[in-house]
Order: C-alpha cells, then sequence, then structure tokens
C-alpha cells in the first residue's frame, strides 16, 4: 500500500497529549510519523486543510443484529454506518438471535468482520445463557473467545445473588461486566420516563428509580467483591450522584451516556414521536444537566451510542408497542458538537477523548490513538459544516431518529480503517 501523507489539518490526539497542526503519514496501514510538517516524499498527499483530524472513534454499545434480525441491521450495514459516524470499532451487543451466549456466536461475529474488512467490530459476550437471567455463561469460554465484556444489555441481571457470582467470576478474567440498570419489576410496562410527559399522553412510566435502585445494589455488589461494573446508558441524575460518590470510595465502577440522553428530555416523545422511544427512556431537564455535569467532571467515563437499528414497520407502531431503540452511529459526532462542544461544556479535544480513548480503555484496545505504530484509523471532521438529519439517507438500516430534520454543525467528512477509506 502507498504512502498517504495527510497534510494540514488540525490534528486532536487526546492520547497523546495533541491538539494543533500537525501532519500524517499512513505506510501500509500503520500510523508511520506525525510531525508539525512531513515532506510528501513521493507520498500521495490528501489535503486536510479547515478539517480535524482525530483517531477513528470506538463505539462500546453498537447493535449490529446479526445473527437473526438482518431486517433492522447486519454487520456489514452496522460497519458502514459506523464509518459514516467517525466510528473504526463497534463492541457489538449480544441481544442477536441467538445471543452471544457460546463460542460459536462470538467466532461468526469475529468471522463475518474479518470478511467484510470495514472497521473492528469486537463481540460483548452474554452474562446469562440466552439473556435470561438464570444461570451464568461460560465466561472462561467467552473472554477466550475474544470478548470484551459481557452485558445482558436490553435486560437488566436483577438476580442480586447471579449479579454477585457473575461479578467474582468476572474479576478472575480483569474485565467489565455491562449491567443495563432497571429494576424489572419498577419499569414493568413502562415506555417513557415517569414524569408530566406521561401522565399527560397517558402513557405508562419508568421512574428513575428502576435505574438508581439497580445502580445503587451493582455499585454495592462491586465493592463487596472488587469486581468490575460498567453501566450502560446512564439517563438520571441520581444515578451520577451515586457513581460519583463510588468514584470517590475507590470503586471499580465506569459509566457511559449516550449523545440522546444527553441532547434531549422527555419532552421528545410528545405528540407521540416514537423514534424518541429508548430503554433507558428520556428524562428531566435536570437530569440532562446532572448527565452533562457528569460527564464534565469525570463520573461519566465515555459516550457511546446505544446504536439501536429497528425496522420502519416496527417503529411505525402505536406508541406502546413500538420498540424502543434509536438509530444513533451516523448523528453521535454532530449531536455532541451541538450538546457538548457549542455550548462550551466540553473542549474538543475532550470531546474526541470520550468517543475514542476512553471507550477503548475500558474495552482493553489498542485503539483510539494516532501514535506511530498504531493502525491507521483516522476520522476527518469538518467542525463548522451544517448539515440536516434525513434518517433516510443512513447506511444504516434504521432510518429512525429523534434528531430527523435538525441542521446540525459538524460532520464527519472521511473515515479511514487501517489506511483505507
Ligand atoms: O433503546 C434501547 N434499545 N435500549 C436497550 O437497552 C436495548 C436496545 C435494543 O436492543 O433495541
Amino acid at each position: 500500500m502507498a504512502k498517504l501523507l495527510i497534510r494540514g489539518g488540525h490534528l486532536i490526539d487526546p492520547a497523546n497529549g495533541r491538539d494543533g497542526r500537525f501532519d500524517l503519514l499512513l505506510e501500509r496501514g500503520k500510523i508511520a510519523d506525525v510531525q508539525p510538517a512531513i515532506p510528501a516524499n513521493g507520498a500521495r498527499v490528501l489535503d486536510a486543510a479547515n478539517q480535524l483530524v482525530v483517531p477513528g472513534f470506538v463505539d462500546l454499545h453498537t447493535h449490529l443484529r446479526q445473527p437473526g434480525r438482518e431486517d433492522k441491521e447486519t454487520i456489514e450495514s452496522g460497519c458502514l454506518a459506523a464509518l459514516r459516524g467517525g466510528f473504526t470499532a463497534v463492541c457489538a451487543m449480544p441481544n442477536t438471535t441467538p445471543p452471544t451466549d457460546h463460542r460459536g456466536a462470538v467466532d461468526f461475529i469475529h468471522r463475518e468482520a474479518q470478511r467484510l474488512g470495514l472497521a473492528a467490530v469486537h463481540p460483548i459476550g452474554a452474562i446469562t445463557k440466552d439473556r435470561q437471567g438464570k444461570e451464568l455463561t461460560d465466561f472462561g469460554e467467552l473472554f477466550g473467545a475474544g470478548c470484551i465484556a459481557l452485558s445482558d444489555d436490553g435486560h437488566p441481571v436483577a438476580d442480586a445473588w447471579l449479579m454477585r457470582r457473575a461479578l467474582e467470576y468476572a474479576k478472575v478474567f480483569g474485565r467489565p461486566l455491562i449491567q443495563h440498570a432497571e429494576e424489572p419489576r419498577l419499569a414493568a410496562g413502562g415506555v417513557v420516563h415517569e414524569g408530566l410527559v406521561s401522565t399527560t399522553l397517558g402513557l405508562r412510566g419508568i421512574p428513575s428509580e428502576a435505574e438508581s435502585v439497580l445502580v445503587s445494589r451493582d455499585i454495592a455488589l462491586a465493592e463487596l467483591t472488587g469486581g468490575w461494573i460498567h453501566f450502560a446508558h446512564l439517563s438520571c441524575a441520581q444515578s451520577v450522584e451515586l457513581i460519583r460518590q463510588a468514584k470517590r470510595r475507590g470503586a471499580r465502577v465506569t459509566c457511559e451516556v449516550t449523545p440522546h440522553h444527553l441532547a434531549l428530555t422527555h419532552e421528545a416523545v410528545e405528540a407521540f414521536n416514537a423514534d424518541a422511544k429508548v430503554n433507558p427512556p428520556l428524562r428531566t431537564e435536570p437530569d440532562r444537566q446532572a448527565l452533562l455535569e457528569g460527564l464534565q467532571d469525570g463520573t461519566i467515563d465515555c459516550i457511546a451510542t446505544d446504536h439501536a437499528p429497528h425496522t420502519e414497520w416496527e417503529k411505525a407502531a402505536d406508541f406502546d408497542s413500538a420498540p424502543f431503540g434509536t438509530s444513533g452511529l451516523e448523528t453521535a459526532l454532530a449531536v455532541c458538537v451541538e450538546t457538548l462542544v457549542a455550548p462550551g461544556r466540553l473542549s474538543w479535544s475532550r470531546l474526541i477523548e470520550k468517543l475514542s480513548a476512553a471507550p477503548a480503555k475500558l474495552a482493553g484496545l489498542a485503539a483510539g490513538t494516532l501514535s506511530v505504530g498504531a493502525e491507521a484509523n483516522v476520522t476527518f471532521i469538518d467542525p463548522s459544516a451544517r448539515w440536516t438529519v434525513d434518517p433516510q439517507r443512513f447506511a444504516s438500516k434504521g432510518k429512525h431518529s429523534p434528531f430527523a430534520g435538525c441542521t446540525l454543525t459538524g460532520a464527519v467528512v472521511r473515515t479511514l480503517y487501517r489506511g483505507v477509506g
């Protein structure tokens, strides 16, 4: 593969503390040099003037739906959506059919991702067999096959005894359990946040406590066992405060937040907009502010999309029957720019860190960096481009977004995976 010189861009590489004008030389799919100015010496030159050049993003929370629901998404369409959004690595949640609860399922994802060669796909295995919350999977087999973490996402592990055993078991492997924190009895039948909007619309609500009760319990179990718990898609102020205090005590606790929970509140579901029906539900403005503060002060470790594509006919059903989830990979950056960078809540450098180096570290991946010798996974951003979200143009098969029709600032203009793209 010929040499490629990325010239004249503003490079942001939080893992190496770089934030300024640098050229980047790529060779054989790897980063060969980073300098303020690199002579071309026969390399093909890519002009990155007026662009940000950043590490390919890493998504810790992606639903790829294959095997089983290829009408919603495939590994191929999910990888193409990832690249459009600036992601060169996605961690695939196990709620497929069959679920990723055995070695064969992990091997299938690896093989298909390798065959495609579009982006890195890192499987997340299930904590319990068939994600039923009853019997633990074989953690040795799943981690041995290359899972970066385990989760029953979509469902919580509700049984406290089982969660204790799971944390003890996972501790041996030094990897996290990702909890979908939702106390099932408190959440039962709910479709939106329990509050003014649920009452006005006559919809069954899910109180914030459905999340915070389980966050509180699992922090206690992490402290009891010394195991590592990672909370998926935080949604409410109580959870942020519980995790803040737990981290101060030195508990092995990490967490993520989605762009939609940072940007929107439950008002987004007014008019029964199922595109904004997500689990956990969008909550109140004070909750949103708490999430923003948690991200700013480091309580929240990273941003993850919870990309959850569904078919148009499923999402078009009545609000109660429509599935939870939104297509998030292709809007993540711009939503974060509007919500975090434009109002001055996070610098560009910290945003890039929360989308690349931070999730890579949590996943235990040598990614999210532009270090010499690293894979040439590079995202190019036009920071001032304005564009209007049209889900019909998504590469994802999930053509639904609560941001449909919104004009956002900040666009991914190119993504290189292993130097290609
Ligand atoms: O909104 C969501 N959709 N939240 C989840 O936890 C699961 C996901 C899905 O798989 O559709």
